[in-house]
């Protein structure tokens, strides 16, 4: 995720470009640029950092020009470095672009651009686009930016300009956010509507394959075939804060909803062209030193853990792979068993934790090989690192974690179909059906939370119960794990979480009328062990909410109310499984009053022991 603006106008163009950027650095905030048209030329100012890094180049180079557009960045090819911020220009200085998203073709086009004789300066994707821009301009920017539209593939919001014709800018978008601010006498581009909102509150909202032409006095939209499209004004009436939360009323339901484009982004890249086999462009390891590998270990926490669980069971049973888990605060005083033939891997959102780094230390000490599993790029943790695989979620502000969870997990299961490709573990069609039901996962979670309604009223109706157990065999008990964990960190609810079968060694003493249990039955292999455990919760006079696959009718005649989930192979159903549950969380978390956002005690990052 990054965040993208552009003004033109009659006014200089750097300090709405500044403001902007500053309204979404809660996108990205690795580095930042402004290109700003001086009358002559196209004048780049960039900087890795926070965006007051650039503010301070700013003030000091004041910039003049009423034609420009900026960028603060979320790194995802390239570390953070001047080189790799955007703006991107093209040989001559003459083209530039910004851009969020991730250009998945970039690397062939990239070679051809090289034979062409093209010097590219940063590691970035996106700078493919300003040489493809200077490649195809022939007098028309117009007819160029189609050009560049028609060569690349994946997922954007592009923002084009040229000192060749000053009097406009292009934009367009595919997958990611863009939206035009409609001023008197000028006209603002921006990712999100923070950036424009003390400026104007007349939008466009411009949809996939949209391109618009934005001249200071018009904003002419076209189509991907080139038909004119009319939009229709949008006005925003949320105030400053709603509008950073996208008109979410919380960071954590705002990244609940973004779970599909966070899980497409990860899977983006991933696979091979006949989709029958993983890829891992970044790691540098070769399929004789993989097979070196006697045993995983992995090692994170909170969230983090829960996902490491769940890959274990993507390892064990994908690659046939031994694998321990431990929570970070735990392993290095545990004198764990690590050498040369382990391979360490850490999950980390932020990349900071403490403990989880030192784990990782210890881990390298030991002669381990390491990977880290994390969402920041040039994080510690991905630093620290032999090797590195990001989840490509985009910044989670809330303290709740969910899309990085989620993203977690598909990391953890394209590099347990990763290992079990290197070492021959499946065949090749199940790989295949494997890869199929993981690129059907961001339309089933978005199906998912179009239906959210049953959730919010249960979270009401058992919000204030003080205890709510959650219970799961295999893979449903991991998440169970997980959606225990919400439920406590934002409602306060006291929760727990069981292996289905483990209740009766003690805890169904806990059990007695009224008692909200969460039952995940979504694993057809251990399904019917479960409908016993559901059934003995209920002879105690629980009150019993299923998560059940789609189809899945015998629940229904067990469980007090069923939540269906869309039929996913039992590796693929945690990362749909656990959304109700985030939501459950959510909605007792408000209907409790809590600060869903900034819960009690708690900090996004623990950087401390
Ligand atoms: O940034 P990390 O993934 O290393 O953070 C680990 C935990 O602190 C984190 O997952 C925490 O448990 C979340 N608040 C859970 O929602």
């Amino acid at each position: 995720m990054c965040g993208i603006v552009g003004y033109i106008g009659p006014n200089q163009a750097a300090p709405f470009l500044i403001e902007g950027l500053t309204k979404l650095e809660y996108r990205g905030y690795d580095s930042a640029g402004i290109a700003v048209f001086d009358g002559e030329k196209i004048n780049v100012e960039k900087s890795v950092g926070r965006l007051g890094a650039l503010t301070q180049i700013i003030e000091q180079k004041q910039p003049q020009g009423c034609l420009g557009i900026g960028h603060t960045r979320w790194a995802t090819h390239g570390r953070p470095s001047d080189a790799n911020s955007h703006p991107h220009t093209d040989c001559t200085g003459k083209f530039v672009v910004v851009h969020n998203g991730i250009i998945e073709n970039y690397m062939t086009l990239k070679e051809k651009l090289i034979a062409k004789g093209h010097i590219f300066k940063s590691e970035t994707d996106t700078e493919v686009v300003a040489h493809l821009f200077e490649e195809s301009y022939e007098g028309d920017f117009e007819a160029a930016v189609k050009k560049v539209l028609a060569q690349i593939e994946g997922s954007y919001a592009l923002v084009f300009m040229t000192q060749l014709e000053p009097d406009k800018i292009i934009c367009t978008k595919q997958d990611n956010p863009l939206v035009i601010g409609l001023g008197q006498g000028e006209n603002f581009i921006a990712s999100d509507i923070p950036a424009i909102i003390n400026r104007t509150r007349k939008t466009y909202i411009l949809s996939d394959g949209e391109m618009a032409i934005v001249t200071k006095d018009s904003v002419w939209v076209q189509n991907r075939q080139g038909v004119p499209v009319t939009k229709k004004v949008f006005e925003v009436n949320w105030d400053a804060e709603a509008a950073e939360k996208g008109g979410y009323e919380h960071f954590m339901i705002k990244e609940i909803y973004e779970q599909p484009k966070a899980i497409r982004e990860t899977l983006t890249g991933r696979f091979n062209k006949d989709d029958s086999a993983v890829v891992f462009e970044t790691l540098k390891w070769t399929k004789e030193e993989l097979l070196k590998i006697k045993k995983i270990a992995i090692v994170a926490c909170g969230t983090a853990y829960h996902a490491g669980i769940v890959g274990k069971y993507y390892l064990e049973n994908l690659a046939r792979i031994p694998v321990e888990v431990d929570v970070a605060s735990e392993f290095r005083y545990r004198s764990p068993l690590i050498d040369e033939e382990t391979l360490t891997i850490v999950v980390s959102q932020s990349g900071e934790t403490l403990d989880t780094l030192a784990g990782l230390k210890e881990a390298k000490r030991l002669g381990s090989k390491t990977l880290a599993v994390t969402n920041v790029v040039g994080s510690s943790i991905a630093r620290e690192a032999d090797q590195v695989i990001y989840t490509w979620a985009g910044p989670e502000i809330a303290v709740a974690s969910t899309k990085a969870y989620t993203t977690q997990l598909i990391v953890m299961f394209l590099f347990g179909l990763y290992m079990a490709g290197i070492r021959e573990m499946l065949p090749k069609e199940r790989i295949k059906e494997l890869i199929a039901g993981a690129r059907n996962l961001p339309a089933q979670a978005h199906e998912l939370l179009e239906n959210v309604d049953p959730i919010k009223t249960f979270a009401q109706k058992y919000g204030f119960n003080e205890d709510v157990f959650f219970i799961g065999r295999a893979l449903d008990y991991c998440v169970a794990l997980e959606g225990s964990l919400k439920l406590k960190e934002i409602s306060y609810i006291h929760a727990e979480a069981y292996a289905a079968g483990e209740l009766k060694h003690g805890t169904l003493a806990l059990i007695i009328e009224g008692v909200p249990v969460i039952a995940l039955a979504t694993q057809e292999d251990v399904y019917e062990k479960t409908l016993s455990n559901i059934k003995e919760v209920k002879a105690r006079d629980a009150v019993v909410i299923g998560i059940a696959l789609e189809g899945d009718d015998q629940i229904d005649k067990y469980v007090d109310h069923a939540i269906h989930i869309p039929r996913a192979d039992k590796y693929l159903a945690p990362i749909l499984a656990v959304i109700p549950l985030q939501l459950l969380a959510y909605y007792a978390a408000k209907t409790r009053g809590c600060d869903v956002d900034k819960p009690r005690n708690l900090a996004k990052s623990v950087t401390v022991e």
